[in-house]
């Protein structure tokens, strides 16, 4: 291929095999929180930069270096491809006053743009499937959004998912909790290595991941923002684990999860599985109270989360349940009589239901068999002009071997249904 056409590093072609795949999941997902009462919005994939740098943060990596920024030469515009969802979603429920009456469950999904390293699980154009609940003070909430992803693991037929949850307070209580932090290894200054010292003052959060072995001991004494919180996010925190627990939902606490954008407030939560390597965590969130004040709005609790739409392929891959579902038949036809014949009787079939694909581009009846089982459907269904002045059709098993059976057109729907058991979809055929 000539240099330079081919995809941008990072960012996949999703082949049509994968794709049904993806629809299967997609499907699954959108009738799961429909179920809800969770509606679809759609928000552009380009938003001015200030947005992302208010509401993720200055100073977190995404910020600092994995946004795809660039200036719209036409008017000078500093704009972003969307990083992450939940921003755009907040600046249109500002702009359109969209919780004004009522608060508001909705899920948008699409691509989202981040430069980070390519590895397996990690890309630079990725996609997400976006949960928001506005307008909700929770923790009821929160809960019903952790019951949603329970219920769609289990559609998808995924095990092996575990939940993680944490509380890290508001933002008076994680200043105090930095205090202490500081305090703490201030008092251990005789074991911290010169990347702790330096990051003392700066970000003494991130000494808790510091892997330096004469460390390891001062990292596990230090104080948790979990011990420290306040009383009204305390009760928040008691109050989702007893609905969780109401809900035979199992997790663990967590205190050392955090989220890598700023916007959160108490609830964080995310669902890891081991079954990928490092990039194991397939959907995160929480609750983004101030975020609206933030930008601008009037106060608005909020919380929400993402899936991780890459990763929740590769698990159904890991797990065996990729299969993208198969034809149900394969039409193969010679004559013009038995071309339109053909046609009809697949429309009719379609009508009830089924996938079909008729042959297209002639060829022997020998050559069309071989597309028919290439093809991957279960029937084929065959027409000669002879059939078609019959009023019959031909069915054929292609996965269980066996004869052929004529078939009257009028009983077609039927008999086609009937040799088909394996798929109960179509038990109305
Ligand atoms: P996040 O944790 O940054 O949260 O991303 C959510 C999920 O997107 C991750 O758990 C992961 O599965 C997937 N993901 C993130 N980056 C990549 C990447 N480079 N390649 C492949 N997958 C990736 C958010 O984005 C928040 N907006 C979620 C949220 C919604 N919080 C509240 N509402």
């Amino acid at each position: 291929m000539a240099a330079g056409l081919q995809a941008v590093r990072g960012m996949n072609d999703v082949l049509p095999d994968e794709a049904a795949v993806w629809q299967r999941f997609e499907d699954t997902a959108r009738n799961v929180f429909e179920r809800y009462g969770y509606r679809n919005v759609r928000v552009p994939v380009v938003e001015a930069t200030p947005l992302y740098v208010r509401s993720i943060g200055e100073h977190t990596d995404v910020v600092e270096r994995e946004m795809y920024t660039f200036e719209d030469k036409l008017n000078g515009e500093s704009l972003t491809l969307r990083p992450e969802a939940t921003a755009g979603i907040v600046r249109a429920a500002i702009e359109h006053n969209l919780t004004y009456e009522r608060p508001l469950r909705i899920w948008t999904g699409g691509p989202m743009f981040r430069h980070e390293r390519p590895q397996k699980g990690r890309y630079r154009q990725f996609h997400q499937l976006d949960v928001e609940a506005l307008g909700f003070p929770g923790p009821d909430v929160d809960a019903e959004q952790i019951a949603m992803l329970a219920r769609l693991w289990l559609a998808l037929g995924l095990s092996g998912i575990s939940l993680m949850i944490n509380s890290i307070g508001d933002a008076a209580e994680r200043r105090a909790h930095r205090d202490a932090l500081i305090a703490h290894f201030e008092r251990h200054r005789d074991v911290l290595d010169e990347n702790a010292k330096r990051r003392l003052h700066a970000n003494p959060l991130r000494i808790l991941d510091s892997k330096h072995p004469p460390l390891q001991d001062a990292i596990a004494n230090a104080p948790r923002l979990l011990d420290q919180l306040g009383d009204a996010s305390r009760a928040h925190f008691d109050g989702l684990r007893r609905l969780l627990d109401d809900a035979r939902i199992a997790y663990t606490v967590n205190p050392r999860l955090v989220r890598g954008l700023d916007y959160y407030n108490r609830t964080v939560f995310e669902w890891v599985t081991d079954a990928l390597g490092a990039q194991g965590t397939v959907a995160g969130g929480g609750r983004y109270d101030g975020l609206f004040e933030e930008l601008g709005g009037r106060p608005t609790p909020a919380c929400g989360f993402a899936i991780g739409v890459e990763r929740m392929i590769l698990l159904l891959d890991a797990q065996g349940k990729a299969q993208a579902a198969p034809l149900d038949g394969y039409v193969v036809h010679a004559g013009e009589k038995a071309g339109a014949v053909a046609r009809q009787v697949a429309e009719t079939l379609r009508d009830h239901g089924a996938t079909i694909v008729v042959h297209a581009g002639g060829g022997s009846f020998k050559s069309q068999m071989k597309k028919a089982d290439a093809s991957g459907a279960r029937l084929a269904i065959i027409v000669g002009d002879d059939e078609a002045a019959a009023g019959t059709v031909a069915i054929k098993h292609l996965r269980e071997g066996g004869d052929q059976t004529a078939v009257p057109i009028a009983d077609v729907v039927a008999r086609f249904a009937a040799l088909n058991t394996s798929r109960d979809e179509y038990a109305s055929l």
